[in-house]
């Protein structure tokens, strides 16, 4: 059986000028393993840059978010087919920041995954739970909930990661125990239709604790906020990835 690659995926958010691109170069001139995939994800402005910019250096671009159709009347979208044009190999789909801001239903992310995948992207597909339904036990259904209907059919390791990401651990340094992120990951594995497809954690993730949570099994690697924009510490994460 195939196992599922090692994936270190940086989100940007909105964060991200011009002259931040240097970072992105520092981190492919810093970092080259082979078993790791690395992927950044600046905001839309900087994709066709940041891709040009690391040609040949292994370090692949995605985007933060695309539309469910290829092209159209859909003032300020952009379509999976414009990101792969402009040098993206990877887009995420269904983050809760999306979810919550422009109330992206799992079924509106599922035909988004369908459109990345469409496009030749890998659609990372983002799902957690928030305090709320941590608090009132509901972890694992909300989030099998969520995974169920944002997959698409088509969803296999060549064309899709899965990414947990507890609302209330992203960018509060708040982190769950291993036990929590164990029962989770374990619980999307069973509910995945291809064991190789890679499943990250996300929320938190720095270099102090990037080797303690890339030790639990079934995790494959991290989906980064913060940490992501300055290559000293993604390049640390990428270590302690490519050490797990
Ligand atoms: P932080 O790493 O800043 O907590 O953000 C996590 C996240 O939302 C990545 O998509």
């Amino acid at each position: 059986m195939n196992t599922p690659r090692k994936l270190a995926a940086g989100n940007w958010k909105m964060n991200g000028f011009r002259a931040d691109l240097q970072e992105a170069r520092n981190l492919a001139s810093d970092f080259a393993d082979p078993s790791v995939d690395i992927v950044l994800c600046p905001p839309a402005t900087l994709v066709g840059a940041m891709a040009a910019a690391l040609v040949g250096s292994g370090v692949r671009v995605g985007g933060q978010d695309c539309h469910v159709k290829p092209a159209g009347a859909h003032t300020g979208d952009i379509s999976a087919a414009m990101l792969a044009d402009a040098g993206a190999r990877y887009v995420i789909v269904g983050h809760s920041e999306r979810r919550a801001d422009h109330g992206e239903t799992s079924a509106i992310v599922a035909q988004k995954a369908t459109a990345a995948q469409s496009a030749g992207l890998v659609a990372i597909i983002c799902v957690g739970e928030t305090e709320a339904e941590r608090d009132a036990g509901k972890t694992l259904e909300v989030v099998i909930q969520q995974l169920v209907a944002s997959l698409p059919e088509t969803a296999q390791a060549s064309n899709t990661v899965v990414a947990y990401e507890p609302v209330w651990a992203i960018g509060t340094g708040r982190t769950p125990t291993r036990d929590q992120i164990a029962q989770v990951h374990d619980s999307l594995r069973d509910h995945l239709p291809d064991g190789a497809i890679s499943l990250l954690y996300g929320g938190s993730v720095k270099p102090s604790n990037a080797a303690e949570i890339f030790a639990i099994p079934n995790v494959d690697g991290a989906l980064v906020g913060g940490a992501s924009l300055k290559a000293d510490d993604f390049s640390a994460i990428i270590a302690a990835l490519a050490q797990a």
